[in-house]
């Protein structure tokens, strides 16, 4: 065939032929090198470890608080400051990144996000919220009532892209730079593949793990309760365990 012959005849396109388009491979994921990527309550163990983890990865990272001069004392840490983490307010923290890590305590998730709807406006959100509680025979998982704090958040940032993962990590092992790799799977939740797909390649990003697609928001409630179940393990066993997805 001419090039000529190809510019008059229609393009065979699976459409056109009825036959189906070939599956995507789930593991061609985008480039998400350049993403910025902000942690609201970024001063705590599991937004540092994070933090920690994506600047040495190569990220820009800004840690934010409730306080800005707490996420700025947070991010002069030589761990971070030598990445060169920065730290500001949660609601700067939200403006300037790409994408938002949610890593403060249940208690004051709600109240956090309602406060950012606007900066948080068009942002990929990734929320790793385990609504927990704690008695003397350990830890329980709460049931929030929108059904998980994925959820909770969808529903307060309807105009932002939110996503759930990196409930399951431990953040003492994210802090310690003795460990080089982060030996685990990352489950990720989300309601459109294009915001899971950006979600796994971040997770990529960091040596060790990975990122695996684990379902729609409505089904984050098992993956948020399950961190009880870890630590139920970390205690018997002195760990810090992990999770891997097999046949995958
Ligand atoms: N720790 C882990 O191993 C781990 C692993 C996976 C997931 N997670 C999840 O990650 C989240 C953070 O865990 P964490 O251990 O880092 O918690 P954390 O240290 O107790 O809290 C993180 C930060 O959130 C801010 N904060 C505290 N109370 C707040 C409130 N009422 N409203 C808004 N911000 C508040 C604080 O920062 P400022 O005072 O500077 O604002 C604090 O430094 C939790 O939801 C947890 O379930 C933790």
């Amino acid at each position: 065939m001419t090039s000529s012959d190809a510019a008059a005849t229609p393009a065979e396109t699976p459409s056109t032929t009825g036959a189906k388009p070939a599956a995507r491979d789930p593991w061609d994921l985008p480039d998400v090198s350049g993403l910025v990527i902000g942690v609201l309550g970024g001063t705590g163990d599991q937004g540092r470890g994070l933090a920690y983890r994506f600047a040495k990865a190569g990220h820009k990272v800004i840690i934010g608080s409730r306080a800005a001069e707490r996420a700025q004392a947070a991010a002069e840490d030589p761990q971070l400051g030598g990445l060169g983490v920065e730290g500001a307010a949660n609601a700067d923290c939200a403006r300037r990144s790409d994408a938002v890590i949610v890593a403060v305590p249940w208690e004051g998730h709600a109240k956090t996000l309602q406060a950012l709807r606007e900066e948080l406006a068009g942002k990929l959100v990734i929320d790793c919220v385990n609504p927990l509680g704690f008695d003397k025979k350990g830890a329980y998982a709460l049931k929030p009532e929108e059904g998980s704090a994925a959820e909770q958040a969808a529903a307060l940032l309807p105009d932002s892209r939110v996503t759930a993962a990196f409930h399951h990590l431990s953040a003492v092992l994210l802090q310690d730079p003795e460990v080089a790799e982060i030996d685990t799977d990352v489950m990720v939740l989300g309601e459109r593949r294009a915001d899971t797909d950006l979600v796994q390649a971040l997770a990529a990003r960091i040596p060790g793990m990975r990122g695996v697609f684990a379902g729609r928001l409505r089904n984050a409630h098992q993956v948020e309760s399950l961190v009880a179940n870890l630590i139920s393990v970390n205690r018997r066993y002195t760990a810090h365990a992990g999770l891997r997805v097999t046949d995958v």
